[in-house]
């Protein structure tokens, strides 16, 4: 059983999720207008984690009895500077995230719904990983470096991340 602002506050977490999927769909279209494959398959999957991130929220909502609600989702920029700026930009969005989810957590634990607590620690886990990961890009850019040919050293390294950037075995989930 959800109360009602727990309900609230996990609706707005669904909503955010989308807006993530977007976001990163998005970064995938800019990266395949720019010519770089390998970022663009990257983050059109990682576009799709997060809509199952969406969906496993979704679920829980209406597991628990509550009502699953659909919110408007703001428009994504499509414009960037560059790939260090996309990959700047997921960083910081992926640590907004991740202060949402911690809030989440703490409202749970503050109402002693422990179930919920429970079914966020996968969220927990998950968004540790993805800092890791978009941090560890981002070192991948610092050291190659954009100009001549470290741009396609860089796509080519990103695109090996794609097969391994699966979501945490927390055991929990
Ligand atoms: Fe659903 Fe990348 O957090």
């Amino acid at each position: 059983m959800l109360s009602e602002h727990m309900l609230d506050c996990l609706n707005d977490q669904i909503n955010l999720e989308f807006y993530s999927a977007n976001l990163y769909l998005q970064m995938s279209s800019w990266c395949e207008f720019k010519g770089l494959d390998g970022c663009a398959g990257f983050m059109k999957s990682h576009a799709d984690e997060e809509m199952e991130h969406m969906t496993r929220l979704f679920s829980y909502v209406n597991e628990t009895g509550g009502l699953a609600r659909l919110g408007q989702v703001d428009a994504p920029p499509f414009e960037f500077d560059s790939v260090a700026d996309v990959f700047q930009q997921t960083l910081e969005h992926e640590v907004h995230v991740t202060g949402k989810i911690n809030q989440l957590a703490k409202t749970s634990q503050d109402e002693n719904n422990f179930s919920t607590f429970n079914f966020l620690q996968w969220y927990v886990a998950e968004q540790h990983e993805e800092e890791k990961l978009f941090r560890s890009i981002l070192d991948k850019i610092a050291m190659i470096g954009l100009d001549g040919s470290g741009l396609f050293f860089i796509d080519q390294e990103v695109a090996k991340l794609t097969k391994t950037s699966h979501a945490p075995d927390t055991g929990t989930a």
